[in-house]
């Protein structure tokens, strides 16, 4: 396995299908001279509703495929991925600096949580591990913190559905009783997206909600941290601006929902490359 420290190295971000191109955006538009490589494990999403073995097993083998084309550094750019394989990543690729979205997203709903506390979306895999509890009560250890999973979130993200009856009917589901609205006025007024592919309901959610919930998710932070460490390790690019997507199915359909997930530009998807893991 070649682990190497070059700045002119891309980064290599990769998530279970396309949920992770909402923090990869976010990466562009902070590093816009820094070159990527996106891998989306399509063939084997959803990671959500698989055991932690099987999850480790796949994330080890996604990150692999990154690390052998030559990375300076890998985003964990799925909750379900960080939460539980982190470690294990971290660990199997050292030196190389690991990232993942966990503790960046707990530490923007810190920053921004009141008394009533915070609701978290995830995956069944994300809530049952409790990655984000813990990392939400290790910034504030008196936080209120409510959690459900929403499974149904993540098909209707990766069918490219973000505003219809249907999704809103699916979305009210996935927030009634825990997060407040006109009718739980004193359920958490802050909404933690534990889950990369949820972004993409961010206008819908606000929209159902209303203005008295602050609807927050962990792509901005986790870029910063990135940033932040590639400076500090004298790993920072002047001189990139290219990204590569890898596939590991349904190219013609990664280009054509892509483009939802990266706010609506499918030129950068031109060119996705089918990848066997
Ligand atoms: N994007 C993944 C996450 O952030 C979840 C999607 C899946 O279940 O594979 O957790």
């Amino acid at each position: 396995m070649r682990v190497v420290s070059d700045a002119n190295l891309p980064i290599g971000v990769f998530d279970s299908g396309m949920g992770g191109l909402t923090v990869l955006a976010a990466l562009q538009r902070q590093l816009p001279t820094e070159d990527f490589i996106y891998l989306g494990d399509t063939a084997r999403l959803p990671y959500g509703t698989k055991s932690a073995e099987t999850v480790v097993r796949y994330a080890r083998q996604a990150a692999g495929a990154l690390v052998q084309r030559g990375i300076k550094a890998l985003v964990v750019a799925c909750n379900t991925a960080s939460a539980t394989a982190l470690d294990a990543l971290a660990q199997e690729f050292a030196p190389l600096s690991v990232f993942g979205v966990v503790e960046p997203g707990a530490a923007a709903a810190c920053a921004v949580a009141d008394a009533s506390g915070v609701t978290v979306l995830a995956t069944e895999s994300t809530i049952a591990g409790g990655a984000y509890q813990r990392a939400l009560l290790r910034g504030q250890p008196t936080l209120r913190v409510l959690g459900r999973p929403c499974p149904l979130w993540v098909t209707l993200a990766e069918q490219g559905s973000v505003a219809s009856t249907l999704s809103d009917a699916i979305l009210l589901v996935g927030v009634s009783g825990i997060t407040r609205s006109p009718v739980s006025a004193t359920s958490p007024s802050t909404l933690l997206l534990g889950c990369t592919h949820f972004p993409v309901f961010r206008d819908a959610l606000q929209r159902l909600l209303g203005d008295g919930v602050r609807v927050i998710d962990s792509a901005q932070t986790a870029a910063s941290t990135v940033a932040a460490a590639l400076t500090e390790h004298g790993l920072a690019s002047a001189h990139g601006g290219k990204t590569v997507f890898l596939a590991t199915d349904g190219v013609a359909r990664f280009q054509r929902v892509g483009a939802v997930f990266m706010g609506g530009s499918l030129d950068s998807l031109a060119n996705v490359e089918l990848v066997d893991i």
